[in-house]
Formats: C-alpha cells, structure tokens, sequence
C-alpha cells in the first residue's frame, strides 16, 4: 500500500492535516489505535482561537461549529472576594473565542474525511515508523504503508517521537506540582462567561459546552486520585473556589464525564527529523491554563500543510525544512503565555506568604492595567495565524 503522507494519529492534527492535505489534492492515510468511538468521546480541550475558527470555517468543516459554538467577547478572573473582566471587545477589537469541544471539532473532521473517501483506520496495532533517513515507510498489524513523509500526530504518548534517534532532540520541560481534576456535568452554566478563579484553596475554572452543559475543572494535588473524590466533595470544592463573590451561586447537576490531567510542559526541539515532521502533543505540551494545546495543534498543522504542498507541486524543500523553526516562535509564545497563566492562578504549595502577595499585586496590575489586560487578551484569543 502506498499513500504520500503516513498519518499518525487521529486528534485533531492528524484529521486537520488529512483533510488540508485533500484540499490540496494530495494524498494521506490516517492511522489511529482507538476506535472511532473512543475518540469522539474523549473530552478535552474547548475554547478555539479566532485562528482555529477561522482555519476550520475555510477548509469547509466549520458549519456546525458556527452554529453550535458560543463565541465569547470575555473571561473573567475572580479573586480577593471580586470578578474582573477582561473585556476582548475593547482590548482586541474584532477578537474572540469560540467554546465548542474538541470531540466535536474531532467529530466533524471524522465526518468530513469519510464523505470525502478518505482512509482513516481506527484500532490499528502496533504501528510503527522505519527508514527515516530515505525511504519512509509504517509498519502495522501485518501491512505496510508505504509513503513520501511521515506526519508523528499521535501525542505525547505516542510512537514517532520515540522513533527519532537518541541524541537528536532537546528536550526543554518543566511539571507542575498539581493536576487538574475535569468534570462535565448536565447543568446550565452558572455564569455567561468563563470564570478563571484563584482562591487559598487552590485554583478553579467554570467553562461550558452549551446552554445544558457546563464543564469545570479543579487544580488537585499530582497524585490525586478519581476515587478520592465523589461528586459530593467536587460539588463542594467548586462552590467553596467559585461562590467567593456577592450573588454568586453555582448551580450543580450530574457528573457525566471526570478525569484527572498532570499539567506539564514540554517542547522537543527540532520538531522533524529526516522524513518525520511533528505536530501538536507529539512535538509540545501546554499546562491548560492558556487553552493552548489544541490551538497550537491546528496552527502546526497549517505550517505542514504549506511546506507539503510545496513539496508535492515541485519537489522544493525549503519549507519543510524550515517547519520547524517556522513553528517554534508560536510554540514558545504559547509556552510562556501558559506558564504565565499557570502561576498567575494557581497556589503552590512552596509559596510563603510574600509569594502569595506578589501574585496578587500581579491579579491587581493584570485587572487595572489597560496594556497588562491587552497582553492577557492578545495571547488568550491568540496571536494571527
Ligand atoms: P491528541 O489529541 O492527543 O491525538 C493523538 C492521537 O494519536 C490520539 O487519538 C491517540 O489515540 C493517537 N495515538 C497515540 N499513540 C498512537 C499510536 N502508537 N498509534 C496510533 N495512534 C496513536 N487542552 C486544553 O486547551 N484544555 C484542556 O482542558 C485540555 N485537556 C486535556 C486533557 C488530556 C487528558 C489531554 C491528554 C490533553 C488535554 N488538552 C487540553 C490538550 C489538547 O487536548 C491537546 O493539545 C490536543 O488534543 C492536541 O491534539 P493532537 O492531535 O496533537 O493530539
Ligand atoms: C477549557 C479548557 C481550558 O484548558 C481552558 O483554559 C478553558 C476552557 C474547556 O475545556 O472548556
């Protein structure tokens, strides 16, 4: 079997890519170890940049996004017994989010390949990566797909960054002394916009999914366990970090999903080697304060799409082999914007009394200062594409 781009990986990098690639006439296998199922459930990321919006409206596969997704002109951050709002419309004019889950982002892509005859295979086994150096070739199951390039879309835990010969990469990586605890629960949202709030007790974030479904995440010790925490101590917990302004009442409803993430960051430098180009987790991960990952995800992928198609048209390589460098700028932009939001928020156990102050002084300047409120809003709607 023979294909032009070997996928690895159907997240949305790897879907995002396969179909970029088929507007462009060229050719891609997409091979996943889940099943179909299995990814269109799995609950993550949901706020998409303007970029990520903008690139999923163009490539056609935005219809259900647009009618489904809320945009969102502002976040609030609640702290010290009061909300501030960080008011995209005047900060960045023209600027926004769109709330709208990943599985469903991964859901329309699925859709979009399969009514265009692409080849997506779920519950592939064993797949691994081989001749790198000249004739890239996958290996799965008992087949052979053999192919131009290699796109490593698996994530952070996949098999085509460890296919790259020891010594190559740099690894720049930090962890985070907590992890956050996700919940998505059948409740109408208790606020219009998101709320990122910083309490004693630790750090919470009530998002939502639509007008039924809000999700909320809890920043937990890193060995945090599911089992340690029943619904009726979540329920608590999230009220005690929300509830700390007048009027403000949570409402609650059923769990319907939960799910512990450690947060980490990490980048591998550079992002390809020989015929192997990496996108999204598999190449850098993002605490997911800033709402990052996926974006960076899709932003990756738009840099590959570029540097393929020139290749495929007329065998110039200068793209690809600058995919990279081309990548890293916004990689590293992200990665300072998410530790940033990462510390601003959340309370580290090591943090003596004049640490916690300083972060406070810091919430006063981020929610009285126009330029400092700017930097927050610029980054967190993201940085043109
Ligand atoms: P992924 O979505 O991880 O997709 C990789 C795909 O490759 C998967 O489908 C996987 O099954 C497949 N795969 C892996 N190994 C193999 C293999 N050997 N062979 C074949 N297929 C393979 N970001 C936020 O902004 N907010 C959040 O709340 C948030 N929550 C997260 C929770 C979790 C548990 C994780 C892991 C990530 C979260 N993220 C969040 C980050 C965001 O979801 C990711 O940045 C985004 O999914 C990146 O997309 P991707 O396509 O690069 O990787
Ligand atoms: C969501 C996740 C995030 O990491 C974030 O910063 C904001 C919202 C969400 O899942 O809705």
């Amino acid at each position: 079997m023979r294909t032009q781009v070997g996928i690895i990986g159907a997240g949305p990098a790897g879907l995002l890519l396969s179909h970029l690639l088929h507007l462009r006439g060229i050719s891609s296998v997409v091979l996943e170890k889940r099943s179909r199922d299995y990814v269109e459930r799995r609950v993550r990321a949901g706020v998409l940049e303007q970029g990520t919006v903008d690139t999923l409206v163009e490539a056609g596969v935005g219809e259900r996004m647009l009618r489904e997704g809320l945009p969102h002109h502002g976040i609030e951050l609640r702290y010290g017994g009061a909300g501030h709002r960080i008011a995209f419309e005047k900060l960045v004019p023209g600027r926004a989010i769109t709330v709208y889950g990943q599985q469903e982002v991964v859901k329309d892509l699925i859709a979009a390949r399969l009514a265009a005859g692409g080849d997506v295979r779920f519950e592939v086994e064993d797949v691994a990566v081989h001749g790198l150096d000249s004739e890239p070739y996958l290996t799965f199951g008992d087949e052979r797909l053999d192919c131009d390039v290699i796109a490593g879309c698996d994530g952070f835990h996949g098999v085509s960054r460890p296919s790259i010969p020891e010594g190559v990469l740099s690894v720049f990586e930090r962890d985070y002394p907590f992890a956050w605890l996700g919940i998505l629960a059948r409740v109408a949202p208790s606020s219009d916009e998101l709320i990122y709030t910083r309490t004693e007790r630790g750090f919470a974030l009530h998002s939502m999914r639509s007008p039924t479904i809000s999700r909320f995440y809890l920043q937990v010790p890193p060995d945090a366990r599911m089992e340690d925490w029943p619904e009726e101590r979540i329920w608590a917990e999230l009220k005690a970090r929300l509830e700390t302004v007048p009027g403000f009442s949570l409402a609650t409803g059923e769990i319907l999903e939960s799910g512990i993430t450690p947060m980490r960051s990490f980048v591998v430098e550079p992002m390809q080697y020989g015929r192997l180009y990496l996108a999204g987790d598999a190449a850098h991960i993002v605490p997911p304060t800033g709402a990052k990952g996926l974006n960076l995800a899709v932003a990756d992928v738009r840099v590959l799409t570029e540097a393929l198609a020139a290749y495929f048209k007329d065998g110039t390589t200068d793209l690809l082999n600058g995919y990279s460098q081309a990548c890293l700028k916004r990689v590293w932009r992200a990665q300072h914007f998410s530790y940033w939001m990462t510390t601003l928020l959340h309370t580290f156990e090591e943090d003596d009394a004049y640490a916690r102050r300083l972060q406070l002084s810091y919430l006063d300047y981020v929610t009285s200062s126009e330029a400092a409120a700017t930097t927050l809003a610029e980054n967190y709607v993201g940085l043109p594409f």
